[in-house]
């Protein structure tokens, strides 16, 4: 697909349901007893493959409506599938559900496609091995695995040795099925979607602050309760429409009903840092998490410096925020970015080829990204998406307002995530072609 250049994008929007809080729905209401209500559910590839999942596993997942209701089996209460689990191009679906399987007297084959079976998973298995999963194919570390699971999990205390709410997510998913209390304890604040929404399930979750660390703490044995959930949306689907507003002269659009969770908003705070004209109107709570309406309005942006601090509160928007570092006057340095090196590519490096495919400057040093602005994009090159849906949209974003279109060699993965990306940004104003290669 290829990129125009754009007129000022204007207007009102939506975004779909939060990929993050989707996934857990599904799997809390797999695991509660009773009947779960899920009011926007994100219907993108990598949630229906959790939804296929967990009625593999015996729970039920129809959409009735604009209403997905899922019927569960309550904790420990799933059953063997009859064939491998398939999670597509999914990290999150495949590592939470790890958590689930640990917990359970089954044996299931994982599997996903070339993208995820190239990503790490011993850092949710070493964990979930520790408190009693084994694995068949013992040392192996990729997809696909087979794994058994176990009514008789032991609890424990684990230190996030990376920080990855997905590990964290897994563990506190195992912790539900064991005997006694299981703590995670991390450094960095990751995404707090899971110890919200199992509060909300009537899971007892404690957290406490020891100077610099975090304790969370599930009580295991639990049990579960069917809830209604709303699900907001996405911020890191939000993150394409922000940054093509503030890059395209003129533009004023406004974002509806996106989570404002302060362990996801760190593009925001970024980009306001480098003068975007970003706010967040409308602010409330809605379902336990705090939603807002955010308006964008193009913006001369400067260069600013993104402390590694930060990452976790905006891992996935590293690439979009490199793509529109380029129209910055001045440079761009992201730090303490290891963690974008085993997305569902090697975005470090798929950001800085595709920058520097399009005239941009970029360096990679270590785990820094550096963007020289240059006020502006030449645009002309071709970028190589490595089946990662965020290069795709980050790519043709920043093509909006690049003097020439950019080239995106692949957008099949964008239905991962946000199949409206294109209809969405076409309603703003934005236009794209199709292009044979
Ligand atoms: C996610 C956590 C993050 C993020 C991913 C979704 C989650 O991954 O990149 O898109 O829903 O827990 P890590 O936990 O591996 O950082």
């Amino acid at each position: 697909m290829s990129t125009r250049r754009a007129g000022p994008l204007t207007g009102r929007v939506r975004v779909p349901g939060d990929k993050s809080i989707s996934h857990r729905a599904l799997i809390f209401g797999a695991l509660a007893t009773g009947t779960t209500r899920i009011t926007g559910l994100l219907e993108a590839e990598d949630v229906i493959n959790t939804a296929r999942a967990v009625e593999a596993l015996g729970a039920a997942a129809r959409k009735q409506g604009d209403v997905w209701e899922i019927t569960g089996r309550g904790v420990g209460g799933l059953r063997q599938p009859d064939g491998p689990l398939d999670f597509g191009n999914s990290g999150t679906g495949t590592r939470l559900m790890m958590g689930v399987v640990a917990g359970h007297p089954i044996t299931v084959t994982m599997m996903g496609d070339a993208s995820l079976s190239r990503r790490p998973m011993r850092r949710v298995l070493a964990p979930l091995i520790e408190m009693g999963l084994e694995i068949l194919e013992p040392g192996k570390e990729t997809l696909p695995l087979t794994l058994r699971g176990t009514s008789e999990l032991m609890p424990i205390v684990y230190r996030l040795p990376v920080p990855s709410a997905q590990v964290k997510s897994a563990v506190l998913i195992a912790g539900l099925h064991a005997a006694g209390k299981t703590t995670v304890v991390e450094r960095e604040a990751t995404r707090d979607h899971t110890e919200r929404m199992l509060r909300h399930f009537g899971a007892v979750v404690a957290t406490e602050t020891k100077g610099a660390e975090t304790y969370i703490t599930v009580d295991g044995d639990a049990e579960l309760a069917g809830k209604d959930i709303v699900v907001p949306g996405d911020p890191s689907s939000a993150a394409f429409l922000a940054a093509a507003a503030l890059i395209v002269p003129g533009s004023d659009v406004t974002i509806e009903g996106v989570l404002i969770n302060p362990t996801r908003t760190g593009l925001y705070t970024t980009l306001q840092e480098m003068g975007g004209d970003i706010s967040f109107e409308n602010v409330r709570d809605e379902g336990g998490e705090p939603v807002a309406d955010i308006r964008v309005r193009a913006s001369r942006l400067k260069g600013v410096r993104v402390p590694a601090e930060r990452a976790p509160s905006m891992i996935d928007e590293y690439p979009v925020l490199a793509a529109i570092s380029a129209f910055a006057e001045g440079q761009t340095r992201m730090d303490g970015l290891a963690e974008l090196k085993v997305k569902e590519s090697d975005r470090l490096m798929a950001t800085a080829a595709g920058l520097a495919a399009n005239g941009a400057s970029a360096q990679v040093d270590g785990d820094t990204l550096t963007v020289n602005g240059a006020s502006g994009l030449k645009g002309g090159g071709i970028v190589a998406t490595h089946l990662d849906h965020r290069i795709a949209m980050a790519f043709l974003t920043a093509g909006l307002a690049s003097e020439a279109p950019i080239i995106v060699d692949d957008t099949n993965m964008i239905a991962t995530s946000f199949p409206e990306f294109r209809p969405i940004m076409e309603t703003l104003g934005a236009g794209f072609d199709e292009v044979r290669q």
